[in-house]
């Protein structure tokens, strides 16, 4: 024989071993596999209609049974994904025998009890999606430190589950979507979740977190979401989060946040959505803002907001929403104002607005609300408003208005409601003059 003969005859028998190798502990874990499922199967308590008994039989291939997916070559479970099926059960710590696994989706179920401490360790496990259902446990500390490093999407919103966020989420690196939404979970928010430098959305809203918001979350640079908003969230808001270029939606309402907003928020020119609302942020609107020129929402209601308006809003021009009311802004509504052509929603009461009404704000026929009440806006209203056929609610109520209404308003055919008492206005057109507060 020569050289090449005997490579290949080595080739042939070393594929040959390796086959018989696969193929015994194939057969070995696809077993194991079965009684995986068996056990899970066994697990359920409703089964409202009735899809595992039809499907899940013993004696058939349990790459058939609804909901699982095996692969081509060892016909091992890789997905597991029974999601909306109304099952009611727990999940049996036997779950992370399915040592395939790559995706597991139980979402949209009543799965109650505790998640078993064994789905954390799937070696292979890139999608775990266990939303809305009833689980309450806490998540082990150490649940990114042995396996799950392949894990890449995490959503446990919509359950019970409580205690911290484990600092060892650090190392599942590879995660780029988190969503802890609508639990209990409560204690500080690591440090080390600045690790996961590929997460794109992250979602802790509605829990009970507290404690200032980490700075190292100015490391996340891919984010494009961040939802930190109804939780107990407290001290400043980290400059650090001017480096988060690719941001989206920012949502940090309903917290204990105090102190300015900072001037680095500027930099977050892809931002589309920002929330602050019902926090205890004091200072100016920084005059950065209006680099934001994707904003579309701007909520910041319900703080303790000082300073005027900056003049430079004008160059927001994607804005839809300004929400401001409950603050303390003073000065004039700057005329820039009428450049905002998308402008819906223009939500300012309740702060010290001085001045009279620009004429611009008659450019702004994109309008259907203005809540303007509890200022202490002076003169007329600009006959221009009548411009605004889309206009629903236009309230004005305690200010100090004075004159006639211009009589373009007979035909704003869309004023739903119109509130004016409270100021030192004349000639209310007759049409109005039973639904006029
Ligand atoms: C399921 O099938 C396996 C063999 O395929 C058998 O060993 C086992 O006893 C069966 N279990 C039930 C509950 O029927
Ligand atoms: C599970 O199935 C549902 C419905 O078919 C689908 O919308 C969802 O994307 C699937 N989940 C995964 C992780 O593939
Ligand atoms: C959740 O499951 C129910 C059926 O149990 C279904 O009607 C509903 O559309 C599902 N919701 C989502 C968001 O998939
Ligand atoms: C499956 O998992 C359970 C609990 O995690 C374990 O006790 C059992 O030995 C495993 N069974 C098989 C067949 O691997
Ligand atoms: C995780 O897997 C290792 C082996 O890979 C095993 O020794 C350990 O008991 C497992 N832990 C859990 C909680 O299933
Ligand atoms: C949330 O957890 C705290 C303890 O951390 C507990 O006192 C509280 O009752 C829980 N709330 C809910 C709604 O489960
Ligand atoms: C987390 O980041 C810190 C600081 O960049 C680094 O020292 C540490 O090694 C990282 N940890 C992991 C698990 O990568
Ligand atoms: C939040 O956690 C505190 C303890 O840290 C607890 O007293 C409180 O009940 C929790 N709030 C909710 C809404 O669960
Ligand atoms: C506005 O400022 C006044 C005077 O400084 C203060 O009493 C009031 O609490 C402030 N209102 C808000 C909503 O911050
Ligand atoms: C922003 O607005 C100011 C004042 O209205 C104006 O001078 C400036 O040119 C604008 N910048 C851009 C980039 O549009
Ligand atoms: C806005 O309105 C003013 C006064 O009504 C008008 O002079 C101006 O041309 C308008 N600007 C734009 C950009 O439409
Ligand atoms: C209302 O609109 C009609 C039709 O466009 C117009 O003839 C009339 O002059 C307008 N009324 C006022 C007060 O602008």
């Amino acid at each position: 024989m020569d050289r090449s003969a005997q490579l290949y005859l080595l080739i042939t028998s070393l594929l040959l071993l390796q086959w018989l190798i696969d193929y015994s502990s194939a057969n070995s874990d696809i077993n194991a596999d079965r009684s995986s499922l068996l056990a899970f199967k066994s697990r359920i308590s409703l089964d409202p209609h009735n899809i595992l008994p039809q499907s899940w039989r013993n004696e058939s291939n349990i790459c058939s049974w609804m909901g699982v997916t095996c692969d081509s070559r060892y016909h091992r479970v890789t997905q597991l994904n029974i999601s909306s099926m109304g099952l009611v059960g727990t999940i049996p710590p036997e779950i992370g025998n399915l040592s395939f696994l790559v995706s597991l989706d139980l979402s949209n179920n009543s799965f109650h009890g505790p998640i078993p401490a064994s789905i954390f360790n799937m070696s292979f496990l890139e999608v775990l999606n266990l939303r809305k259902n009833s689980l309450s446990s806490s998540l082990p500390f150490d649940m990114c430190k042995h396996n799950l490093h392949k894990l890449k999407r995490l959503r446990f919103s919509y359950n019970n589950l409580f205690g911290e966020i484990p600092s060892s989420l650090e190392h599942c690196s590879l995660l780029d979507y988190v969503s802890l939404i609508n639990n209990n979970f409560s204690g500080q928010v690591p440090t080390q979740i600045g690790n996961l430098t590929l997460l794109q959305e992250l979602y802790l809203g509605a829990n009970n977190f507290s404690g200032n918001i980490p700075k190292e979350i100015g490391a996340l640079t891919n984010l494009q979401t961040l939802d930190m908003s109804v939780n107990n969230f407290s001290g400043y808001v980290p400059r650090e989060i001017g480096n988060l270029k690719m941001l989206q939606l920012l949502d940090l309402h309903n917290n204990e946040l105090c102190g300015n907003i900072p001037k680095e928020i500027g930099y977050l020119t892809n931002l589309v959505s920002l929330g602050m609302s019902t926090n205890n942020l004091s200072g100016p609107l920084p005059a950065t803002m209006s680099d934001m020129t994707s904003l579309e929402f701007l909520g910041v209601a319900v703080n303790h907001l000082s300073g005027s308006l900056p003049r430079n809003i004008g160059n927001m021009t994607s804005l839809w929403t300004i929400s401001l009311a409950y603050n303390n802004i003073t000065g004039e509504i700057p005329k820039e104002i009428g450049s905002l052509t998308n402008l819906e929603i223009l939500s300012i009461p309740i702060n010290g607005i001085s001045g009279s009404l620009p004429r611009e704000i008659g450019n702004l026929t994109s309008l259907v609300d203005i809540y303007m009440d509890y200022n202490a806006l002076s003169g007329h209203i600009p006959i221009e408003m009548g411009h605004l056929v889309n206009l629903e609610y236009l309230e004005l109520e305690h200010n100090n208005l004075i004159g006639a209404l211009p009589k373009k308003i007979v035909n704003m055919t869309s004023l739903i409601s119109l509130f004016l008492k409270y100021n030192s206005l004349s000639g209310m057109p007759f049409f109005l003059s039973c639904t006029i507060n």
